[in-house]
């Protein structure tokens, strides 16, 4: 009798034991390695990831290196080593950092490339914008307004795919206008690090040998916009003499747009691009396949399964239902009220 007590004592303890470590369970860890920490749009992807990844039962484990893709490479190692299960990667160099997806594979872990695609790999999953159209919709819109002229074009760094991917749309939608000889491209230049400051060089280069104020400079990202508007200020080149797209929504863009020293943006979602990273990590963490990746992209190796989200066009007209709509910025951000 008191041997069954016992033995029935025993069995309850662990059977609670069971319990409290089955409530204990280790969330899922994801790692993301971000490029930078300097970028508004990180600061705010990082945010919203983690959110999204906790509300889904995950944790993240998140890494920023500073522009070095040495460090990078180092950063991914350390997230394996941590015990992340998929590794997020928004990535410096295209072509160096095949080498995660080799180190993350040898391990079992699965690698999605955020925003830029990595090249030369097998890549599991490729997370981005259509960036082709990127660079289209900044042609429509100039094009219309100044359909001749001298374009100059800032295209982003070419260590990331993006920068190619925009500088091929803007060309493909320029492609009668320049043969008709309507459009002429004066000059023309990949800015290392999409830098304020380099773009700034780059373009001061070229107004003081060739002497020429540009009709439209195809810029590709907010940040170059910046740069080379507060040159374009020193040399009291007016607002509106010159066209300048931009790319990202950020608020010294839209601030520029509202001055009219800046012609339109891009605006990206990031936080659906951000939540979707957090959604298609926890699946892949468990086995699932992604039944939305249904575009391909050719990363030099294979046709990575893509997820291609859409760009939109903003200018002084659409900020309020686009930007400010989506609570990216606030209208007293932008408008100062
Ligand atoms: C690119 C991206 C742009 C911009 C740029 C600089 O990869 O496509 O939208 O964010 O990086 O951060």
């Amino acid at each position: 009798m008191r041997n069954t007590f016992i033995n029935r004592s025993i069995l309850f303890c662990i059977i609670i034991l069971l319990l409290l470590s089955c409530g204990k369970q280790d969330k899922v860890k994801i790692g993301f390695l971000f490029p930078n920490m300097v970028s508004d749009r990180y600061q705010k992807e990082k945010v919203y990831f983690s959110q999204r990844l906790q509300e889904l039962g995950g944790e993240a484990l998140v890494k920023d290196a500073n522009y070095d893709d040495k460090v990078q490479i180092n950063q991914a190692k350390e997230l394996i080593n941590s015990g992340a299960k998929v590794l997020v990667v928004n990535c410096l160099n295209l072509n160096t950092e095949a080498a995660i997806i080799r180190d993350a594979h040898d391990k079992n872990v699965k690698v999605i490339a955020y925003d830029r695609l990595i090249r030369n790999c097998d890549l599991d999953y490729y997370l981005s914008f259509d960036n082709e159209k990127v660079g289209k919709l900044m042609v429509d819109y100039v094009t219309k307004i100044r359909p001749n002229g001298n374009y100059v074009l800032l295209c982003g760094d070419k260590g990331d795919q993006n920068a190619v991917f925009v500088k091929k749309g803007q060309l493909d939608a320029l492609t009668s206008s320049l043969s008709a000889k309507k459009i002429n491209i004066s000059y023309n230049v990949f800015v290392e690090d999409w830098s304020g400051d380099n773009a700034r060089i780059a373009m001061k280069k070229f107004l003081d040998l060739s002497g020429e104020i540009p009709d439209v400079v195809l810029s590709s990202y907010d940040g170059m916009s910046t740069g080379v508007i507060n040159l374009f200020k020193e040399y009291n080149i007016q607002p509106g003499q010159v066209l300048m797209t931009g790319q990202d929504a950020e608020l010294a863009a839209c601030r520029n747009i509202v001055q009219g020293y800046q012609t339109m943006t891009i605006y990206k979602s990031v936080k659906t691009l951000a939540y979707k990273a957090a959604e298609i990590a926890i699946k892949i963490s468990n086995n699932e396949k992604i039944a939305e990746a249904t575009s391909k992209v050719w990363n030099g190796q294979i046709d990575v399964p893509a997820i291609l989200l859409e760009p939109a066009t903003v200018d002084i007209n659409s900020l309020k239902t686009t930007v400010i709509a989506d609570g990216f910025h606030t209208e007293s951000e932008i408008y100062g009220k």
